[in-house]
């Protein structure tokens, strides 16, 4: 940690004259991620304020109260005080669901769709995922390394505080277990928290065509292991869906997850139908896209905690007509987050709030409905609701300024960031112009 960030976040900070903190606190004394009606509760608190120390929030409440507050009042001097000027303050983002580690954008695969080709016949022919693994092979770690630091930057002047982040673009061991170290080594230079996924089971390299089965065990004997071992991964993940990987090899790849004590995540539904019932014994911590689903399989996940995690962001990439059936799953009862699915390929978007917003339009998700599921629901997505996605004491301390009036304008003004000043564990960071003096 840089003597920096530990200044930082060794010097108490007070969030006074909050227009609208949205606390996001829990609601009930069950615990798990937000489903139905609850996900529009927000916990508002009218001219709010925060206290943070040593990265935690230490209290909640009104600015009234803060200022009364004899703590405050004694110590005053050493807290730095932060004036909102009727701003709202969010949960920082848990964006729980991106592909950072990557060399180029894909721009012929652009220009193709634009003339009408499809992702699956792009893939096909020869781009797709596969055109983008020989630069993660040939790249320096360092370069990864900087790219993804770069990414985790701009994410966090959008809002987020919380990312999970995959590798998925190497699809060798070296180059998967490079990708992590790469994820590792940006983590440690970002006062944020990142959450790493091996997604070792992206799609099946060319060198293997035709005998996927050989290249799901590299995954299974080696990578998981290696990845395991070193403790370089929390999730594993696995592209489940016509042109990548089938239901039983994606079984395959979760047994040797839990063997391994790493928890499972998976990409499905995004192009085609897939039973889930078989993977439920594994305790998915999330179903990532859900476009296509059964109403069976909507069912069972409505008494299970596994978090359909939606990414509009691809569908309107892809310029899909049909987005996600949102409403459908959150009347059936199944938590429901929202993220960016940053890639190359699908969503090269790093904005939590374009997401919402597309949420908001395409999937007929109401405000406060977006806002739960991009923070406290995003948690629960990635295991960390301990610590993430609600502005309560006790937890970390991650909060986003938006420099507007009233919530429900982030996911309004789409495509330009409104966030003001983020708050990572502690540390603060100004992403425009209002907070430049105080926090550089
Ligand atoms: O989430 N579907 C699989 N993975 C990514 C796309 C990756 C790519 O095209 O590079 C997704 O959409
Ligand atoms: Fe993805």
């Amino acid at each position: 940690m840089t003597t920096n960030r530990k200044r930082q976040q060794g010097q108490p900070l007070l969030l006074i004259n909050i227009g609208q903190l949205l606390t996001l606190r829990s609601i009930s004394r069950k615990a798990g991620p937000r489903r139905g009606a609850d996900l529009k509760e927000l916990g508002t608190i009218k001219d709010g304020a925060v206290l943070t120390l040593a990265g935690k929030v230490i209290s909640v409440g009104s600015t009234k109260d803060a200022l009364r507050d004899p703590w405050i009042r004694k110590h005053r001097k050493k807290v730095v005080e932060v004036d909102c000027n009727g701003k709202v303050v969010v949960p920082g983002f848990v964006d729980s669901h991106t592909h950072p580690v990557f060399v180029s954008p894909r721009l012929v695969d652009f220009e193709k769709r634009i003339k009408g080709a499809s992702y699956e016949e792009i893939a096909a022919a020869g781009g797709g995922i596969r055109s983008s693994l020989e630069a993660v092979r040939q790249a320096a770690k360092s370069d990864l390394a900087a790219k993804v630091l770069a990414v985790l930057q701009d994410m966090a002047g959008h809002g987020s505080t919380t990312i999970e982040a995959k590798s998925g673009y190497g699809l060798t061991p070296e180059s998967e277990l490079k990708s992590l170290e790469a994820i590792r080594e940006a983590a440690g230079s970002w006062p944020g928290t990142v959450v790493s996924t091996l997604l070792g089971a992206h799609v099946v390299p060319k060198e293997f065509q035709g005998c996927s089965q050989n290249y799901v065990e590299i995954v299974c004997s080696e990578m998981i292991p290696r990845a395991a071992r070193r403790n370089l991964a929390q999730f594993v993940d696995v592209f489940c869906d016509k042109g990548a990987f089938s239901a039983q090899e994606t079984v395959q790849v979760f047994a040797a997850a839990t063997k391994q004590g790493l928890s499972v995540r998976a990409h499905v539904g995004q192009l085609s139908q897939t039973a889930l019932a078989p993977f439920l014994r594994f305790e998915p911590a999330s179903f990532d896209h859900m476009d296509h689903v059964s109403d069976d399989d909507i069912h069972q996940l409505a008494q299970h905690d596994t978090v359909a995690t939606l990414v509009p962001g691809a569908n309107y990439f892809l310029g899909l007509k049909e987005y996600p059936d949102a409403r459908r799953l959150i009347e059936a009862g199944v938590p429901v987050a929202l993220a960016t699915d940053y890639n190359p390929g699908t969503s090269p978007t790093i904005s939590v709030p374009m997401a919402m917003s597309l949420a908001c339009t395409h999937m007929k998700m109401s405000p406060a409905e977006a806002v739960a599921a991009a923070t406290i629901n995003g948690a629960w997505a990635l295991r960390v609701a301990d610590r993430k996605g609600s502005i309560e004491a006790g937890k970390d301390a991650d909060l986003a300024v938006f420099d507007v009036q009233d919530y429900r304008e982030i996911p309004y003004w789409f495509g330009a960031s409104r966030c003001a000043l983020t708050i990572l564990n502690g540390v603060a960071t100004s992403c425009d112009r209002t907070f430049l003096r105080e926090f550089a």
